[in-house]
């Protein structure tokens, strides 16, 4: 018989993918964590996390450019108020100085603010540099050290997908544990994009906090709600989807198949960016920063990019997302290396005949 899980989640996986949160993440070193809980997907950790943690009227701060279901979780389902920031400079870094201006300007209104951090980040598909990933903790710690409650969020869906030296290679929630006992981390991740089975369903929510001695009775406190959480909603993620995901973990050929799939991923977005280097598409549009993931944006200079989406499919049958007026998200993950130049010319046969 296929059994119930608990609404925690299997034990054996639970104590596996901590394990490997602690390989996966240097700075956790002699630092001490939750056990993860199981949640159905990344999707159903936010929503728990929001029903536990966020309440009507709650500011949720997240950068101009998100995943859009951030609105229907956060806004929609909990009523809570989206603040954003332009994630990017002019020069296409990190806009640290836009972060904090909004960290402080929320913090002068609310004693307790919600910071959602997703690096990789969809949809630009960048992630922070080391000074950058450091530079947020230190405002969050700042903000924590002069009384604000902060629950900084990491929803690290693409963990692991990061083709460049210079962006930071663990999650900020590993940076962020232990800081200040104001400050809660969180850490949203998942199988779904990490180990490649979107429709397995198999996520978690691990803790990170600073306390006075032991933290073991206060994670325990806080796996017991999310538990609780998970009990009231689904009653407990699937048993056969868990045991398939703990089954692969220990299997000897795992890391050498997720690094199969993660080069087949680092070839697509190098090419990319190679053929992105080509002058033809200047006129264009200009390529957002992107380093990691699944995606990458481009910012159109001519033509409006909901027009564009919906001409490129009916004409070319191409799909891609339009982030806002602007801005193009193409999902190069989903493109075989050799039709990638095609894809771009395409969109730019696309932009000449809107232009005429
Ligand atoms: C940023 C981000 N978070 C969460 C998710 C959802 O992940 P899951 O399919 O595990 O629910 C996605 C996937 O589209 C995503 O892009």
């Amino acid at each position: 018989s296929l059994t119930y899980a608990p609404s925690f989640g299997i034990p054996a996986l639970r104590g596996k993918w901590q394990e490997s949160i602690f390989e996966k993440n240097s700075s956790l070193s002699g630092k001490k964590i939750s056990l993860p809980v199981v949640t159905c997907g990344i999707t159903h950790g936010i929503s728990l996390f929001a029903d536990i943690w966020v309440d009507p009227d709650d500011v949720v701060i997240l950068p101009d450019m998100m995943w859009g279901n951030y609105n229907l979780i956060f806004s929609v389902r909990k009523g809570a108020k989206i603040s954003q920031y332009s994630i990017f400079t002019e020069n296409g870094t990190f806009n640290l100085k836009a972060f904090e201006d909004k960290i402080k300007e929320e913090a002068g209104k609310h004693k307790k603010l919600v910071v959602m951090l997703n690096f990789p980040h969809n949809p630009s598909g960048y992630t922070v540099t080391e000074n950058e990933g450091n530079g947020i903790v230190e405002i969050l710690e700042n903000q924590a050290k002069a009384g604000i409650n902060i629950l900084a969020v990491t929803d690290d869906s693409y963990f692991g997908l990061f083709y460049e030296k210079k962006s930071i290679k663990e999650s900020l929630f590993a940076r962020l544990c232990g800081k200040n006992s104001r400050l809660l981390a969180v850490k949203l991740d998942g199988c779904t994009k990490e180990n490649f089975v979107w429709g397995l369903r198999v996520g978690f929510i691990t803790y990170g906090c600073q306390t006075e001695g032991d933290p073991s009775p206060v994670y325990e406190a806080l796996e017991k709600k999310t538990a609780g959480c998970v009990r009231g909603n689904i009653s407990n993620a699937s048993h056969l989807s868990q045991s398939i995901v703990l089954k692969s973990m220990l299997s000897e050929e795992y890391s050498g198949e997720k690094e199969e799939k993660f080069i087949i991923l680092k070839q697509r977005a190098e090419r990319v960016r190679n053929v992105l280097s080509d002058s033809k598409y200047k006129d264009a549009w200009e390529v957002h920063p992107f380093n990691s993931g699944y995606f990458m944006c481009i910012r159109l200079k001519t033509v409006n990019a909901e027009s564009l989406r919906v001409h490129l499919l009916e004409k070319y049958g191409v799909g891609l997302i339009s982030i806002d007026e602007k801005n193009l998200r193409v999902a190069f993950s989903c493109v075989e290396e050799s039709d990638i130049k095609e894809l771009f010319d395409i969109i730019l046969q696309g932009v000449e005949d809107l232009s005429v």
